[in-house]
């Protein structure tokens, strides 16, 4: 039975696979570009936010996420230290992508300093594990003291929109072709 755990370092790899195969056709089909958007979008997460980054674990395997950043300076500080530079060795231009990436957390982050990314495999979605980890996750970061988190998702995700929506996100801008969704705790 799934169940939610605290994501460890023996986690990266599921997580970036995760992420690559939520990412759309692209990123599922070819996997150097997988491998560059994993690094952009999971990677930092996983790598130095495990006390507030969950998995739905199956037999020992993680086939969903919750990663958080509950701190903006030292995520815009780490990922472009770590992360950014890695991208820089593989494509310049993925690079410069992923050093722009933080601006659209940065107008908010004094009323929503932390943001999220969410991912669930495809036979694992629609069974109440995304909201099962968004839980998880609003629960620790009250615990910690957290006022407010956000994620930016893309317009045409309407389907996670709704998910977010039933979670008590609100949409409060548009930012990088994507909508700024965010909540209080
Ligand atoms: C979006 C996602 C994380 C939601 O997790 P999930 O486990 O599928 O969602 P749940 O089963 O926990 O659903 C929770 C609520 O959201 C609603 N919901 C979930 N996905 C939905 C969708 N695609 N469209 C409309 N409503 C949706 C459910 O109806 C449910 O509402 P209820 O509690 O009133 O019944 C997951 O579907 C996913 O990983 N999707 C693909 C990747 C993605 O889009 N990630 C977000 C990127 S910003």
């Amino acid at each position: 039975m799934p169940h939610i755990r605290p994501a460890e370092s023996k986690d990266i790899k599921d997580i970036e696979y995760i992420c690559r195969m939520t990412a759309g056709p692209e990123a599922r089909r070819n996997e150097d570009i997988g491998k560059k958007i994993a690094l952009t979008y999971s990677t930092y997460y996983a790598r130095a936010e495990r006390e507030t980054s969950f998995v739905l674990d199956d037999n020992g395997k993680a086939v969903g996420y919750i990663l958080c950043a509950p701190d903006y300076s030292k995520y815009v500080k780490g990922y472009r230290k770590n992360e950014v530079r890695k991208l820089w060795e593989i494509e310049k231009r993925q690079s410069v992508t992923a050093f722009f990436l933080p601006f659209g957390y940065l107008p908010f982050k004094k009323k929503y300093p932390a943001h999220l990314h969410i991912d669930i495999l495809d036979g694992y979605q629609g069974k109440g594990y995304g909201s099962q980890l968004m839980d998880t996750l609003l629960e620790k970061l009250k615990s910690m003291d957290v006022p407010g988190v956000m994620l930016i998702v893309d317009k045409e995700n309407t389907g996670a929109q709704r998910f977010y929506e039933r979670k008590r996100f609100s949409k409060i801008a548009s930012a990088l072709g994507g909508i700024v969704m965010a909540k209080e705790i």
